[in-house]
């Protein structure tokens, strides 16, 4: 298991297992690695806040535990609950002769509880990393009993008693920004904004995934997505769509990318019907070779 000491050795471990984390990124990671707290990514879609989670994982050699976050979630979902049938059963097993009181005492053991990702974070025996992917899409009172369990890292089971972590894990919450979070729960995380990267660092991104595809391709797309994301949009492509669109590209062999290609394949980066005819009207003048120089 991995027990980092500096930034520079989270940044060369996460880009060592395929992510390469910017300045803040790095710096977040370490310091959540030394005081223990967890760490909320916000940011658009697509910019690498859930593979951050996994990556870390694989760098510190540690599971990924995750919990995936969806309206309605609840603690018996996201927690424990107990094993009804399992309990049903034994009460069955045991209806001639044992009292109640027996039973009882039996079918509120450990045996008889489904344990649920928070639950298996914190009784892992083995340091995990503990990834609560989209925590904006729960409610409010969700987010509560989170608070608790993310400052004190136990869970209180009325028939058991408290169950307190084993180990610590690393805690990675991501949103989306569909919510405002509470100021609570942002009071007790480390927080780190993640937006799309500048043009050098995501031609590093695109290269990494998509080694083949030739250079002055690689550079051009990023370029062409780059100013893509200045134009309004529904949704502006994100890191996801150029690695996409990168391999698109390498697919087909493209050498160049020019106006027919972009036609052709612009529907890998923009997916809103009204956002295709903007891109068209206006990235499609900066390739036709005719019109280029008045564009740039
Ligand atoms: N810094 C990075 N280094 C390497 N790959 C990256 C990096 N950032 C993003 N990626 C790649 O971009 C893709 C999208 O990342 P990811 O799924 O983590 O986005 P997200 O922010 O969680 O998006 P969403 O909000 O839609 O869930 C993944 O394939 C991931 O590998
Ligand atoms: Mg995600």
């Amino acid at each position: 298991m991995q027990h980092p000491a500096s930034v520079d050795d989270v940044s060369a471990g996460l880009r060592s297992v395929g992510y390469l984390p910017g300045e803040s990124t790095a710096l977040v990671s370490f310091l959540a690695t030394q005081l223990g707290k967890p760490v909320l990514v916000e940011g658009p879609a697509g910019v690498g806040k859930t593979e951050l989670a996994k990556a870390l994982a694989r760098y510190l050699e540690r599971t990924l535990v995750r919990l995936q976050c969806y309206e309605g979630l609840d603690e018996a979902k996201a927690l424990y609950e107990w094993n009804y049938r399992k309990q049903l059963l034994r009460i069955q097993a045991e209806s001639e002769g044992a009292g109640w009181e027996d039973v009882q005492e039996d079918i509120f053991g450990e045996e008889f509880l489904l344990q649920r990702p928070l639950m298996t974070a914190i009784v892992s025996q083995q340091p995990v990393v503990l990834l609560i992917d989209e925590i904006d899409k729960t409610d409010q009172e969700f987010e509560a009993m989170l608070l608790e369990l993310l400052s004190d890292f136990q869970i209180s089971i009325p028939e058991l008693g408290r169950i307190e972590a084993n180990t610590r894990p690393v805690v990675v919450l991501t949103s989306n920004n569909t919510r405002e979070l509470t100021e609570a729960l942002k009071r007790r995380c480390l927080y780190l904004w993640l937006d799309y990267p500048d043009l050098e660092h995501e031609l590093s991104i695109v290269r990494l995934h998509s080694p083949e595809l030739e250079d002055t391709v690689a550079r051009k797309l990023v370029e062409i997505v780059h100013r893509v994301r200045e134009l309004d949009l529904k949704k502006p492509p994100s890191i996801a769509e150029s690695i996409d669109w990168a391999r698109t590209l390498m697919l087909l062999g493209a050498g160049d990318i020019d106006q027919g290609t972009f036609n052709e394949t612009m529907s890998v980066i923009v997916k809103h019907r009204t956002d295709l005819d903007t891109v068209a009207a206006r990235v499609g003048v900066m390739l036709d070779p005719a019109t280029a120089g008045d564009a740039a």
